[in-house]
């Protein structure tokens, strides 16, 4: 991980051959089977809160005990510090904590991430099914699609033997050029929230326990591991902990992973402010925080400020909640009531989320990964974005004779994105290339959408050029009847990219081979937002972010028109990196362990927000999105009751084919002052039939017509006029708006009406 890129082989080879781990003394009797064969225990009655059945049990545990559950394993050998798993863990997995036997607790076996069953990389990955990025299923605009993604991943999880996913990744896009933008879920507070708590219900709904992650503001991954972030409170609340909220009140996650980073000179894993203020007593959250892997650093503030798991041993300095935690407890320097808190806190959810009830066995043999395919494709079709689209180039013309597939090793496969989250697909990559280390390898998943898209047009003659040769790329290009260009970015955990622009020369690729042939289609497969030099030059362009493990299949599904694209952007593309709140990505390139502070001026105007304060003119706006047919909104009404806005209008589709369209509501202060102008306060997802046409209706979230007040702890909603605009985008020059009027309001701070 964090140490992986940097260890020489040198350096390896000398760790391998020397001593052996510390903790191997601690750990428990092997023969759980025996002890877990006893008469039923009082706290496995099912009848019983869980509450009540934690109190049970713990009122058992020894010192010794207690300690096992708030300490974490890595689930893969770090020779680079003498590190062997764990013998029960699964092998080259994230995670593992030991249970208590005697008592029925279950070991926790924990694996990454969002997009699927990750494998840290080695010689026996785990093969399962990928999701398309985070950022492609927010792009779907679609709650149904991230659950049932959800429940797919988590359904392997428990198929391999994890009880734990790594997943529900939620740190807001304020940094386009963050390595992890691909795992995260766009810039809107509301869309990332609404769909990661979609997809966190749908993992836990295997009865294992997802995550909800980086708590917070890990929003860059330069010098993630030392950077302090500064941010006032009521912008915080605004924006990425709203996002974070609303992901959690959704969800109802059993775990939080606190993250590298500092926040306001604090680190997150001690921060008392993030963990016990916020999560645990403004938001009421029950469960436990788990450290991120290498983000615990201290013993006593740690612990006392609310993190109550150290994860990853040997990614921290130290065992902090090892025997330190013993001493701490035993002189009093953490509190014993915190210390069952600790505890309590981790066994709760194991308990209610079915964890103690369920014991997860391994029994990969049961994936289904055909249908789980399925779902990936499903979550690929749904979240494509048809950027671009001039005289209706695509969808393609079967008709055409001669077609050029140019680039991106469209050939063999697709790209993934790189770091933990990695999954790895079933029958091996198609291709491995980039860094040998962590975060690599890059991986394309054997899912080529050249194979896809011959198999659709028998008759024509399908040739394909590596794009490495920008000249013999324009040369095939000008004898064909149609172009399509594949362009793609590699991003990955723990390293930025440096600027917005593709990398490896693809923009004079699709420039000279547009100059040959105007009818050019762009594919890109990047992990967030890019720059298009060469837009006005091509006929069509589609963003398929890293679309999963069939992504070839659903390319060449939207390219032909078999699924008409309904993805809506979830972020805005700038058109220049002097539109965003910091034109320089702070600390980059990255001097190791710099304590760099990275300053949120930008408050909560983030994304579109700014753009629209600033009056910024991007590339491609939040929320755009073209399909193959046309549709029109109309009759737009808003009433409001009992404090609530709720907007009905109709959407017509116009069009000659089925589509799907994601109807906007964005609200606006007349005379409230905002961080920005606009807010989006919902949106419906219609799926119509050409000419249908259906009423839709949306409720706007009253936290979302208010500001944050830091004093009373409260949202405080201004009596005055609030416009309630419904548009196809952000900028949309065709959106209708009517104005409603609000009473003044309050709200506390999870966002309910104070009588
Ligand atoms: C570090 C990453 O930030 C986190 O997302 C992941 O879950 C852990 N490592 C475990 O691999």
């Amino acid at each position: 991980m964090i140490f992986q890129k940097k260890i020489s082989l040198l350096a390896m080879a000398i760790a391998l051959v020397s001593i052996a781990p510390s903790f191997a003394a601690e750990a428990p009797p092997a023969d759980s089977k025996k002890a877990t064969s006893e008469a039923p225990k009082a706290w496995m009655n099912k009848k019983l809160t869980p509450e009540q059945r934690t109190d049970l049990v713990l009122k058992e545990m020894t010192m010794d005990e207690k300690l096992k559950l708030v300490f974490g394993y890595f689930g893969t050998d770090a020779p680079w510090k003498n590190f062997k798993r764990p013998v029960e863990s699964i092998t080259q997995s994230a995670g593992f904590v030991y249970g208590i036997p005697r008592l029925g607790i279950p070991n926790l076996w924990l694996a990454d991430a969002g997009i699927g069953v990750a494998s840290q990389g080695g010689p026996n990955v785990r093969e399962a099914t990928a999701l398309p990025s985070g950022i492609n299923t927010a792009a779907t605009w679609d709650l149904k699609t991230a659950y049932a993604g959800g429940a797919m991943i988590g359904s392997e999880a428990r198929a391999f033997g994890f009880n734990v996913l790594l997943a529900g990744g939620v740190n807001l896009l304020r940094e386009p050029r963050n390595g992890r933008t691909f795992e995260y879920a766009g810039e809107d507070p509301l869309l990332a929230g609404k769909i990661v708590g979609a997809q966190i219900g749908g993992i836990q709904s295997n009865k294992i326990v997802s995550t909800l992650k980086h708590y917070a503001f890990n929003d860059q991954e330069t010098n993630r591991g030392t950077l302090n972030v500064k941010i006032d409170d009521a912008p915080a609340r605004m924006a990425d902990l709203l996002a974070l909220q609303v992901a959690y009140e959704d969800g109802n996650p059993g775990s939080v992973m606190c993250a590298y980073n500092r926040v306001n000179g604090f680190y997150a894993c001690e921060s008392n402010y993030l963990l016990n203020e916020v999560l645990k007593k403004d938001w009421g959250f029950k469960g436990w925080v788990m450290s991120d892997w290498g983000a615990t650093h201290s013993t006593i503030p740690a612990a006392n400020s609310g993190l109550d798991q150290q994860s990853g041993i040997p990614f921290d300095q130290s065992e902090y909640f090892g025997a330190a935690l013993k001493e701490a407890v035993q002189n009093g320097w953490v509190s014993q009531a915190r210390f069952d808190d600790m505890v309590r806190r981790v066994l709760q959810p194991m308990f209610e989320f079915g964890v103690m009830d369920n014991p997860v066995s391994a029994n990969p043999e049961t994936i289904n990964f055909k249908a789980n395919g399925l779902v990936s494709q499903k979550d690929a079709e749904e979240g494509m974005v048809l950027l671009k689209n001039d005289n209706k180039l695509l969808p393609l013309s079967k008709a055409a004779k001669k077609i050029a597939v140019i680039g991106s090793r469209a050939d063999i496969g697709v790209l993934s994105g790189g770091g933990s989250s990695q999954v790895y697909p079933v029958g091996g990559a198609a291709f491995k290339g980039g860094p040998q280390f962590f975060p690599g390898p890059m991986l394309y998943y054997p899912s080529s959408p050249l194979k896809a898209i011959q198999a659709r047009v028998p008759q024509a003659k399908v040739t394909y050029n590596d794009g490495v040769d920008a000249v013999a790329a324009a040369k095939l290009a000008a004898d064909s009847d149609m172009v399509l260009v594949f362009v793609n970015q590699w991003t990955a955990e723990s390293v930025d990219v440096p600027n917005l622009s593709l990398p490896d020369n693809q923009d004079a690729l699709v420039a000279a081979v547009a100059k040959a042939n105007a009818k050019t289609v762009v594919v890109m497969q990047t992990g967030g937002p890019v720059f298009m030099p060469w837009l006005a030059d091509v006929g069509a362009a589609v963003e398929a972010w890293y679309p999963g493990t069939n992504g070839g299949e659903a390319i060449a599904r939207v390219l032909f028109g078999e699924v008409n694209p309904s993805g809506h952007l979830p972020a805005t593309f700038p058109a220049s990196e002097a539109q965003l709140p910091r034109p320089v990505l702070d600390g980059y390139p990255e001097v190791k362990d710099a304590r760099i502070t990275v300053n949120y001026t930008e408050g909560a105007t983030v994304g579109y927000k700014w753009f629209d304060l600033k009056g910024h003119k991007p590339l491609f706006p939040f929320g755009h999105g073209l399909s193959y047919s046309e549709f029109a909104f109309s009759g737009l009404k808003a009433d409001v009751k009992n404090g609530l806005i709720n907007a009905s209008f109709t959407v017509k589709n116009t069009g000659s084919v089925a589509g799907k369209e994601v109807a906007q509501v964005y609200v606006a202060p007349v005379s409230a002052v905002w961080e920005a102008p606009k807010r989006l306060g919902g949106w419906q997802k219609v799926d119509l039939k050409a000419g249908a046409s259906t009423k839709a209706s949306v409720t706007i979230d009253p936290r979302l017509v208010g500001m944050y007040d830091s004093a009373t702890k409260t949202w405080k909603i201004a009596e005055g006029d609030y416009k309630v605009i419904l548009a196809a985008d952000a900028t949309d020059a065709k959106a209708t708006s009517v104005t409603v009027h609000l009473n003044a309001a309050t709200l506390d701070v999870k966002g309910k009406f104070v009588k």
